[in-house]
């Protein structure tokens, strides 16, 4: 495989390292009603990384020519950002109840657990 294509996945989990840490990072201050969550940088770096998360991720589609819908892992990997997003939507804005707060926190992480699994196996199913 070409170099850039290298690259372009080190960028892809170098964001994906920051991303999670961003996001634990939000979900503890989110606990602790910490101000630091409103701060402009808190509000603006994640989507810039997860902006270039995922334009590395659609680089990566087109070099080696396999696209969600048509590749299983890979439309395993978009569902599961899917539910990372919406699960992750719920737990940070979602005003109502802890417990359910807290459910969709779990439910976002193992989002994301699962995305890596797939990532590493290529398989919807994770067992490489
Ligand atoms: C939060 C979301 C995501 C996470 C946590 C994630 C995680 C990872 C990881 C850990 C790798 C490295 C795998 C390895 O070293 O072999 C990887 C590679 C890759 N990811 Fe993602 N990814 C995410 C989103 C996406 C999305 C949405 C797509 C495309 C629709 C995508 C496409 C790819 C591709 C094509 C590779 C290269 C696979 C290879 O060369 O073996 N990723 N991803």
């Amino acid at each position: 495989m070409a170099d850039y294509y290298l690259y372009i996945k080190y960028l892809h989990v170098t964001c994906v390292v920051v991303s999670i840490t961003l996001f634990l990072l939000r979900s503890t201050w989110t606990f602790q009603g910490s101000p630091m969550l409103s701060s402009p940088w808190a509000r603006t770096v994640p989507h810039y990384v997860d902006t270039t998360l995922l334009a590395a991720a659609i680089l990566l589609t087109i070099i080696i020519h396999q696209y969600p819908l048509q590749a299983p892992w890979l439309t395993a990997k978009v569902s599961g950002l899917l539910a990372h997003i919406l699960f992750g939507l719920v737990f940070f804005h979602y005003k109502g109840s802890w417990a359910v707060r807290k459910a969709a926190l779990a439910l976002s992480l193992l989002s994301f657990s699962y995305i890596v699994a797939v990532a590493l196996t290529r398989d919807p199913l994770v067992f490489g």
